[in-house]
């Protein structure tokens, strides 16, 4: 299921914006225009899907925060401008979430918790009455069957989360489910955290791993896991490409099942350990380990992957990325002028400029990508 529009109301900078995505996708700006903004929207519908709605949102300082600020009395529990609303029409289903401010409650203290207003679920282009699969307003919900029946959904709901997060009977609801599991398996990367303490740095479980966790922390696990059922040419040939004919191999030295990575160089008579290599060169065969997972996910949103990467590593990721393109949908953001470059001409990467403005972040038409 691939993402065809995302529309994003109120949320950050964002006061009204529509993308309209393709297979690989770039999104760029200046500092600041709001790119990690349309990130973290697509990771917040992943998460609420997840039932982390609340969390998530709490996390970030509340509803009243994480709405564009960019209107007055924003707080009103009742008024529908005061709604952040993410929606994604795929080429199989539209979802479309609403979320605002709880009623009040004298005496609570959760008052910053958010609430799910409205979510719909429908197929064609606009949601209506004949092509609806489900409907909640506030407390109700409705399912609707092949025939257009209208039903009540029987279960209560928790009022700060998705519905897709409390699904009960699948097979009862299956286009709900497979809604769900399609947007479950998103998959967001954002920055590795190479410090010195970094988990990437330590000895690693040696648990077979198709994915390679968010923060990196089963890099070697994934690694062996491509060695053992995937592409290792490829996987060799982009290391050794970006480092100089380099190597990479993981062993379990004590064999305790833990994994530490061996990295060869050329010119070195030992292999150079995780803990001993630079942020750069880590924070690079973690992208490649991610992009080459055995297991594509249907939708792979990138941000800013080029941070600590020197530039001639940039063609490299293009490349990484465009080759990933070949079995999800990449969303990816940067400000790198050098992969806008190669991502747009050489691999024909659909390019949306965003800049902030009065309004908020909007589609620039101005081609210009100012200071990186
Ligand atoms: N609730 C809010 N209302 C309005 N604007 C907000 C809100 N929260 C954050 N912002 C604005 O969002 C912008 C940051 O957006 P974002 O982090 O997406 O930028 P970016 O394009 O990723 O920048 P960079 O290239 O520096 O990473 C800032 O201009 C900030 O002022
Ligand atoms: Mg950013």
């Amino acid at each position: 299921m691939t993402i065809k529009l995302l529309t994003i109301e109120s949320y950050r900078s964002i006061q009204k914006l529509e993308l309209n995505l393709q297979q690989l996708n770039l999104i760029t700006g200046h500092n600041g225009c709001g790119k990690s903004n349309v990130y973290k929207a697509l990771n917040l519908l992943a998460q609420a899907v997840n039932g982390q709605l609340a969390s998530n949102i709490a996390n970030e300082g509340g509803i009243p925060s994480i709405m564009w600020s960019g209107h007055r009395n924003r707080t009103k529990f009742n008024d529908r401008s005061s709604r952040l609303n993410l929606s994604v029409n795929t080429n199989e289903y539209c979802y479309r979430m609403s979320i605002g401010i709880p009623i009040p409650v004298p005496g609570s203290m959760f008052y910053l918790d958010p609430e799910v207003k409205e979510e719909q679920i429908w197929v064609g282009p606009k949601p209506r009455i004949s092509n609806l699969i489900l409907d909640r307003k506030a407390n109700t919900t409705f399912t609707y069957d092949l025939n257009n029946q209208k039903t009540t959904y029987p279960f209560c709901l928790n009022l700060s989360e998705s519905v897709l997060a409390q699904l009960k009977e699948p097979q009862r609801y299956p286009e709900l489910f497979n809604l769900s599991s399609a947007i479950r398996n998103w998959r967001f990367y954002h920055s590795f955290q190479t410090g010195t303490n970094s988990l990437i740095r330590a000895p690693q479980a040696s648990v077979r791993s198709t994915i390679l966790n968010d923060d990196g922390s089963n890099l070697a696990a994934a690694i062996r896991t491509i060695y053992e059922i995937d592409d290792i040419e490829l996987f060799n040939e982009l290391i050794a490409d970006a480092f100089n004919g380099a190597q990479i191999d993981i062993v379990d030295p004590h064999q305790k099942a833990k994994f530490e990575i061996k990295f060869k160089q050329a010119n070195l008579f030992r292999a150079l350990e995780a803990s001993e290599l630079s942020d750069g060169t880590l924070k690079y065969i973690c992208l490649v380990t991610a992009l080459l997972t055995p297991r594509p996910p249907e939708v792979l949103i990138l941000n800013e992957p080029e941070m600590s990467l020197h530039p001639d590593l940039i063609p490299h990721l293009a490349k990484l990325i465009a080759n990933a393109s070949n079995n999800s949908q990449i969303i990816v953001t940067s400000h790198s002028r050098e992969l806008q470059a190669k991502l747009t001409t050489r691999y024909h990467a659909n390019l949306i400029q965003l800049e902030l403005g009065n309004n908020g972040t909007q589609i620039s038409g101005n081609n210009d990508l100012g200071n990186e």
